[in-house]
């Protein structure tokens, strides 16, 4: 493990002004999200759709990094570039999701387990190979009726930390996913105790894999209300339970904290980053994003699957870039969203 590139890599990726697009849906998810908006799934579409968002001009101002789903790291765009290489022409580090999603928890089936331990060690060979720096592993923890159990808190907890040691014996940084879903009608505080109970676990398992939090970022969902709840918490309630969650179980040596959108609206989204950015200064971690819903809903539905709806999509996908690229400096207010198009 070369800790200098993991922690340089990881800094990166927290850099002031950026954040991270996740653009790494699995085929059922991508096929899920294009059937929404009328677009059908193939091969050329997904690769036509992820080309129309990395060739958007000047996007490198704001974002470090993007993860990308197994297949598009082998496409190409028009032009022969490989979809990687148009990243890198940009400045944006290349990431790879690697788990292998999720399957019902054995005999808790309400339940999920993230898999794709086996022969991770050699994948991560390869996609290091193949120019991915930093990497995503994502563990769900649903709320309901008796649940998260321990049992599926510890398993996914300890899974993610394997995966992480993993990663930084390859000099890849492993980002940490654990979310707590927004699905259902359980109040913030049930989401502030769930999300406290899997960051504490998750961050013992780290520390028993001899993980080095410098070199790693953690993505979390906010503390946030049931999307079914009756009392919606605020903007500002959900900033402050958020950070007062993070600063009681995240380490001060990670260098950074990139939110999952999680069903949020993306103003939303943008509006929680902003908030925590603009509310609390001297935080010993950058807040940032890691967003795939809130970023590419705009111009996926715009869009829809024509050539000659390119520009208007990008410049839809820019202008939320540019949203929460204000949100890492708390500078972003509503009236920007006028300036959209
Ligand atoms: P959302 O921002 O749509 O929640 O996706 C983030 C992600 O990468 C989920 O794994």
């Amino acid at each position: 493990m070369n800790v200098q590139t993991l922690r340089d890599t990881a800094r990166e990726l927290v850099s002031p002004g950026r954040g991270i697009l996740a653009a790494d849906e699995s085929t059922g998810t991508i096929s899920k999200r294009f059937d929404a908006v009328g677009i059908e799934s193939t091969e050329e579409t997904r690769r036509q759709y992820r080309e129309m968002l990395f060739t958007t001009e000047g996007i490198g101002e704001y974002l470090s990094g993007v993860i990308l789903y197994d297949e598009t790291l082998w496409q190409n765009a028009s032009d022969g570039r490989p979809l990687p290489q148009v990243l890198l022409d940009h400045g944006i580090i290349p990431g790879i999701k690697v788990d292998k999603s999720t399957v019902g928890l054995p005999l808790s089936p309400e339940e999920k387990f993230t898999q794709g331990l086996d022969g991770l060690g050699e994948r991560l060979a390869e996609y290091r190979e193949m120019g991915a720096r930093f990497t995503k592993w994502r563990a769900v923890i649903t709320i309901g009726d008796g649940i998260p159990t321990k049992g599926c808190v510890e398993a996914n907890a300890r899974a993610l930390a394997l995966y992480a040691a993993f990663c930084q014996d390859h000099d890849l940084v492993p980002i940490v996913e654990p979310e707590v879903l927004i699905d259902g009608d359980h109040s913030i505080e049930r989401c502030y105790e769930a999300t406290e109970w899997m960051l504490h676990t998750t961050f013992q398992h780290l520390y028993e894999q001899n993980v080095e939090f410098s070199g790693m970022l953690l993505k979390p969902n906010m503390v946030i209300s049931g999307k079914e709840a009756e009392r919606q918490a605020g903007v500002e309630e959900v900033a402050r339970s958020t950070v007062e969650c993070l600063r009681r179980t995240v380490p001060a040596a990670v260098p950074g904290i990139v939110f999952l959108s999680g069903g949020q609206t993306t103003t939303q989204a943008t509006a929680h980053l902003n908030a925590m950015n603009s509310m609390y200064e001297g935080l010993p971690w950058e807040l940032s994003f890691s967003y795939a819903r809130a970023l590419q809903e705009p111009p996926m539905e715009i869009w829809a699957g024509e050539a000659g709806n390119v520009e208007e999509a990008q410049r839809a996908f820019y202008h939320r870039l540019k949203m929460n690229g204000a949100a890492r400096s708390g500078s972003y207010s509503e009236e920007m969203e006028d300036e959209a198009a």
